[in-house]
Protein backbone atom coordinates (compact mmCIF):
# COMPACT_ATOMS: atom_id res chain seq x y z
CA UNK A 1 0.00 0.00 0.00
CA UNK A 2 1.02 3.68 -0.81
CA UNK A 3 1.77 5.41 3.13
CA UNK A 4 3.53 7.94 4.12
CA UNK A 5 7.35 7.70 5.74
CA UNK A 6 6.03 8.55 8.88
CA UNK A 7 5.52 5.11 10.84
CA UNK A 8 8.34 3.48 8.75
CA UNK A 9 10.84 5.54 9.99
CA UNK A 10 9.49 5.66 13.79
CA UNK A 11 9.32 2.08 13.39
CA UNK A 12 13.02 1.87 12.10
CA UNK A 13 13.94 4.49 14.68
CA UNK A 14 13.01 2.32 17.68
CA UNK A 15 14.26 -0.89 16.33
CA UNK A 16 17.62 0.29 15.27
CA UNK A 17 17.07 -0.24 11.56
CA UNK A 18 17.07 1.66 8.30
CA UNK A 19 14.76 1.82 5.80
CA UNK A 20 15.85 1.98 2.11
CA UNK A 21 15.51 4.80 0.03
CA UNK A 22 15.72 4.18 -3.67
CA UNK A 23 16.08 6.57 -6.41
CA UNK A 24 13.64 5.91 -9.55
CA UNK A 25 13.63 7.16 -12.82
CA UNK A 26 11.36 4.94 -14.90
CA UNK A 27 8.63 2.38 -14.90
CA UNK A 28 11.46 -0.74 -14.51
CA UNK A 29 12.84 0.52 -11.43
CA UNK A 30 9.69 1.46 -9.74
CA UNK A 31 8.85 -2.10 -10.12
CA UNK A 32 12.14 -3.81 -9.27
CA UNK A 33 12.68 -1.92 -6.19
CA UNK A 34 8.67 -2.72 -5.20
CA UNK A 35 9.44 -6.47 -6.00
CA UNK A 36 12.56 -6.60 -3.55
CA UNK A 37 10.67 -5.28 -0.84
CA UNK A 38 8.10 -7.58 -1.60
CA UNK A 39 10.16 -10.56 -2.04
CA UNK A 40 11.70 -9.52 1.45
CA UNK A 41 9.16 -8.12 3.27
CA UNK A 42 10.76 -4.46 3.98
CA UNK A 43 8.68 -1.06 3.81
CA UNK A 44 10.23 0.61 1.23
CA UNK A 45 10.82 4.32 -0.15
CA UNK A 46 11.17 5.29 -3.80
CA UNK A 47 12.38 8.35 -4.20
CA UNK A 48 12.40 11.13 -7.17
CA UNK A 49 15.06 14.49 -7.76
CA UNK A 50 14.03 17.27 -9.77
CA UNK A 51 15.81 16.35 -12.80
CA UNK A 52 13.33 13.16 -12.65
CA UNK A 53 10.77 14.95 -12.21
CA UNK A 54 11.77 17.21 -15.07
CA UNK A 55 11.94 14.27 -17.19
CA UNK A 56 9.20 12.73 -16.66
CA UNK A 57 7.13 14.79 -14.15
CA UNK A 58 5.52 14.28 -10.84
CA UNK A 59 2.24 13.03 -11.81
CA UNK A 60 3.19 10.58 -13.94
CA UNK A 61 5.77 9.05 -11.17
CA UNK A 62 2.93 9.22 -9.06
CA UNK A 63 0.68 7.18 -11.39
CA UNK A 64 3.32 4.53 -11.88
CA UNK A 65 4.15 4.32 -7.94
CA UNK A 66 0.52 4.40 -6.95
CA UNK A 67 -0.61 1.51 -8.90
CA UNK A 68 2.87 -0.92 -8.39
CA UNK A 69 2.22 -0.04 -4.61
CA UNK A 70 -1.49 -0.63 -4.29
CA UNK A 71 -0.30 -4.42 -5.23
CA UNK A 72 1.97 -4.63 -2.94
CA UNK A 73 1.67 -6.34 0.85
CA UNK A 74 4.53 -3.84 1.89
CA UNK A 75 4.33 -0.24 2.87
CA UNK A 76 5.56 1.98 -0.15
CA UNK A 77 6.43 5.10 0.67
CA UNK A 78 6.59 8.19 -2.54
CA UNK A 79 9.26 10.57 -1.86
CA UNK A 80 10.44 14.06 -3.28
CA UNK A 81 14.17 13.89 -2.71
CA UNK A 82 16.46 16.95 -2.24
CA UNK A 83 13.20 19.72 -2.57
CA UNK A 84 14.64 22.72 -4.23
CA UNK A 85 12.05 24.81 -3.80
CA UNK A 86 8.58 25.36 -1.79
CA UNK A 87 6.46 25.74 -5.01
CA UNK A 88 8.51 22.27 -6.45
CA UNK A 89 7.39 20.82 -2.57
CA UNK A 90 4.18 21.93 -2.82
CA UNK A 91 3.53 20.36 -6.82
CA UNK A 92 4.69 17.23 -4.87
CA UNK A 93 2.34 17.23 -2.55
CA UNK A 94 -0.33 18.08 -4.75
CA UNK A 95 0.51 15.39 -7.36
CA UNK A 96 0.08 12.73 -4.22
CA UNK A 97 3.77 12.41 -3.09
CA UNK A 98 3.68 10.70 0.59
CA UNK A 99 7.11 12.40 1.69
CA UNK A 100 8.70 15.58 0.83
CA UNK A 101 12.03 16.80 1.08
CA UNK A 102 13.31 20.60 1.42
CA UNK A 103 17.19 20.98 0.77
CA UNK A 104 18.08 24.32 1.62
CA UNK A 105 21.79 23.47 2.68
CA UNK A 106 23.00 25.55 0.17
CA UNK A 107 21.66 28.26 1.88
CA UNK A 108 23.23 29.96 5.11
CA UNK A 109 22.05 28.58 8.58
CA UNK A 110 19.07 31.03 8.55
CA UNK A 111 17.71 31.00 4.51
CA UNK A 112 18.14 27.25 5.72
CA UNK A 113 15.70 26.87 8.67
CA UNK A 114 12.98 30.15 6.83
CA UNK A 115 12.85 27.46 3.83
CA UNK A 116 12.36 24.39 5.62
CA UNK A 117 10.03 25.75 8.37
CA UNK A 118 7.43 26.95 5.30
CA UNK A 119 7.60 24.01 3.71
CA UNK A 120 7.06 21.54 7.40
CA UNK A 121 4.48 23.78 8.21
CA UNK A 122 2.83 23.17 4.87
CA UNK A 123 3.57 19.70 5.00
CA UNK A 124 3.02 19.24 8.41
CA UNK A 125 -0.90 20.13 7.95
CA UNK A 126 -1.54 18.37 5.54
CA UNK A 127 -0.21 15.41 7.48
CA UNK A 128 3.33 14.65 5.09
CA UNK A 129 6.23 13.86 7.03
CA UNK A 130 9.50 16.91 5.99
CA UNK A 131 13.13 15.62 5.35
CA UNK A 132 15.99 18.68 5.27
CA UNK A 133 19.29 18.75 5.26
CA UNK A 134 21.98 20.69 7.39
CA UNK A 135 25.68 20.70 6.63
CA UNK A 136 26.47 19.64 2.98
CA UNK A 137 26.85 16.16 1.33
CA UNK A 138 29.27 16.41 -1.47
CA UNK A 139 29.80 15.26 -4.44
CA UNK A 140 26.93 16.61 -7.49
CA UNK A 141 23.56 15.32 -6.99
CA UNK A 142 21.58 17.05 -9.69
CA UNK A 143 22.11 20.19 -11.17
CA UNK A 144 23.58 21.33 -7.13
CA UNK A 145 26.73 21.30 -7.07
CA UNK A 146 28.19 21.17 -2.97
CA UNK A 147 31.34 22.86 -2.48
CA UNK A 148 33.23 22.31 0.39
CA UNK A 149 31.98 19.47 2.35
CA UNK A 150 31.20 20.51 5.76
CA UNK A 151 29.76 18.27 8.48
CA UNK A 152 26.93 18.69 10.59
CA UNK A 153 27.06 20.05 13.83
CA UNK A 154 25.14 17.99 16.45
CA UNK A 155 24.20 21.68 17.90
CA UNK A 156 23.29 23.29 15.57
CA UNK A 157 21.32 20.37 14.35
CA UNK A 158 18.99 20.05 17.49
CA UNK A 159 18.37 23.92 17.02
CA UNK A 160 17.07 23.13 13.38
CA UNK A 161 14.45 20.65 13.99
CA UNK A 162 13.58 22.46 16.99
CA UNK A 163 13.13 25.81 14.91
CA UNK A 164 11.75 24.36 11.46
CA UNK A 165 9.28 21.24 13.04
CA UNK A 166 11.00 19.21 10.24
CA UNK A 167 10.30 15.06 10.57
CA UNK A 168 13.43 13.49 9.69
CA UNK A 169 17.09 15.14 8.92
CA UNK A 170 19.55 14.79 6.48
CA UNK A 171 23.26 15.29 8.04
CA UNK A 172 26.70 15.33 6.90
CA UNK A 173 29.47 12.96 8.01
CA UNK A 174 31.89 12.95 4.66
CA UNK A 175 29.74 10.78 2.44
CA UNK A 176 29.51 12.35 -0.96
CA UNK A 177 26.90 12.14 -3.88
CA UNK A 178 27.61 9.39 -6.79
CA UNK A 179 30.63 6.58 -6.78
CA UNK A 180 33.73 7.67 -4.93
CA UNK A 181 37.05 8.25 -6.57
CA UNK A 182 39.08 7.80 -3.46
CA UNK A 183 38.23 6.31 -0.24
CA UNK A 184 35.28 8.37 1.85
CA UNK A 185 36.20 9.70 5.26
CA UNK A 186 33.46 8.81 7.25
CA UNK A 187 32.64 10.94 10.95
CA UNK A 188 30.96 7.69 12.24
CA UNK A 189 31.15 9.19 15.78
CA UNK A 190 29.21 11.96 14.68
CA UNK A 191 26.05 10.30 13.85
CA UNK A 192 25.96 9.20 17.25
CA UNK A 193 26.58 12.17 18.14
CA UNK A 194 23.77 13.79 16.41
CA UNK A 195 21.80 11.37 17.54
CA UNK A 196 22.08 11.81 21.35
CA UNK A 197 20.66 14.99 20.58
CA UNK A 198 18.14 15.16 17.99
CA UNK A 199 14.74 13.43 18.28
CA UNK A 200 13.70 12.78 14.72
CA UNK A 201 15.26 9.75 12.74
CA UNK A 202 18.48 10.90 10.55
CA UNK A 203 19.18 10.26 6.76
CA UNK A 204 22.13 9.08 5.07
CA UNK A 205 23.01 10.65 1.85
CA UNK A 206 25.21 9.27 -1.17
CA UNK A 207 25.58 6.14 0.01
CA UNK A 208 26.14 4.44 -3.45
CA UNK A 209 29.90 2.73 -3.09
CA UNK A 210 29.95 2.92 0.20
CA UNK A 211 30.78 -0.63 1.72
CA UNK A 212 28.36 -2.65 3.75
CA UNK A 213 30.02 -2.74 6.42
CA UNK A 214 30.50 1.44 6.76
CA UNK A 215 26.50 1.56 6.10
CA UNK A 216 26.09 -1.06 9.06
CA UNK A 217 27.99 0.89 11.41
CA UNK A 218 26.17 4.48 10.44
CA UNK A 219 22.84 2.28 10.69
CA UNK A 220 23.28 1.07 14.26
CA UNK A 221 24.87 4.78 15.23
CA UNK A 222 21.24 6.29 14.33
CA UNK A 223 20.37 6.64 10.72
CA UNK A 224 17.13 5.43 10.08
CA UNK A 225 17.08 6.23 6.18
CA UNK A 226 19.59 5.36 3.67
CA UNK A 227 19.32 6.58 0.52
CA UNK A 228 20.61 4.95 -3.00
CA UNK A 229 20.84 6.59 -5.94
CA UNK A 230 23.83 6.00 -8.43
CA UNK A 231 24.26 2.49 -7.88
CA UNK A 232 20.74 1.39 -9.07
CA UNK A 233 21.05 3.67 -12.22
CA UNK A 234 24.70 1.77 -13.25
CA UNK A 235 23.19 -1.79 -12.20
CA UNK A 236 20.35 -0.62 -14.81
CA UNK A 237 22.42 0.45 -17.75
CA UNK A 238 25.27 -1.80 -17.19
CA UNK A 239 22.34 -4.78 -17.41
CA UNK A 240 21.47 -3.41 -20.80
CA UNK A 241 25.08 -2.82 -22.00
CA UNK A 242 25.76 -6.59 -21.23
CA UNK A 243 22.62 -7.68 -23.10
CA UNK A 244 23.43 -5.66 -26.20
CA UNK A 245 27.13 -7.07 -25.84
CA UNK A 246 25.89 -10.57 -26.43
CA UNK A 247 23.13 -9.88 -28.38
CA UNK A 248 23.61 -6.63 -30.50
CA UNK A 249 20.43 -7.45 -32.16
CA UNK A 250 18.53 -6.78 -29.56
CA UNK A 251 16.22 -4.07 -30.25
CA UNK A 252 12.65 -4.26 -27.90
CA UNK A 253 13.11 -2.21 -25.00
CA UNK A 254 10.94 -4.86 -23.00
CA UNK A 255 14.27 -7.00 -23.47
CA UNK A 256 16.42 -4.18 -21.80
CA UNK A 257 14.11 -3.59 -19.20
CA UNK A 258 13.61 -7.43 -18.25
CA UNK A 259 17.24 -7.68 -17.15
CA UNK A 260 17.58 -3.96 -15.57
CA UNK A 261 15.24 -4.73 -13.28
CA UNK A 262 16.59 -8.48 -12.29
CA UNK A 263 19.95 -6.28 -12.13
CA UNK A 264 18.16 -3.49 -9.63
CA UNK A 265 16.00 -6.06 -8.09
CA UNK A 266 19.25 -8.07 -6.81
CA UNK A 267 20.92 -5.05 -5.65
CA UNK A 268 17.85 -3.49 -3.67
CA UNK A 269 17.76 -7.02 -1.70
CA UNK A 270 21.19 -6.95 -0.93
CA UNK A 271 21.54 -3.51 0.55
CA UNK A 272 17.98 -4.17 2.46
CA UNK A 273 20.29 -7.16 4.42
CA UNK A 274 22.96 -4.75 5.20
CA UNK A 275 19.83 -1.79 6.84
CA UNK A 276 18.15 -4.27 8.93
CA UNK A 277 14.55 -4.01 7.53
CA UNK A 278 14.34 -7.43 6.05
CA UNK A 279 10.95 -8.78 7.80
CA UNK A 280 10.01 -5.43 9.38
CA UNK A 281 6.76 -4.53 7.09
P1 LIG B 1 24.18 8.13 -4.22
O1 LIG B 1 23.94 8.49 -5.66
O2 LIG B 1 25.60 8.27 -3.81
O3 LIG B 1 23.61 6.80 -3.88
O4 LIG B 1 23.36 9.20 -3.33
C1 LIG B 1 21.96 9.05 -3.25
C2 LIG B 1 21.30 10.18 -2.57
O5 LIG B 1 21.75 10.72 -1.58
C3 LIG B 1 19.99 10.60 -3.10
O6 LIG B 1 19.48 11.69 -2.43
ZN1 LIG C 1 21.03 12.94 -1.57
NA1 LIG D 1 27.81 7.96 -3.02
Amino acid sequence: ALVTSKQMLEDAQKGGYAVGAFNVENMEMVKAVIAAAEEMQAPVMLQTTPSTVKYGTLETYYAIVAAEAKKASVPVCLHLDHGSSFELAAQALRAGYTSVMIDGSHEDFEGNVAVTKKVADMANAMGIPVEAELGKVGGKEDDLEAEADTNTDPQEAKEFVERTGVTSLAVAIGTAHGFYKTTPVLDKERVSEIKAVVSVPLVLHGASGLSDEDVKECVQRGMCKVNFATELRAAYTDAGKKLLEEKPETFDPKKFGVVGMEAVKELVKGRMKVLGCEGKA
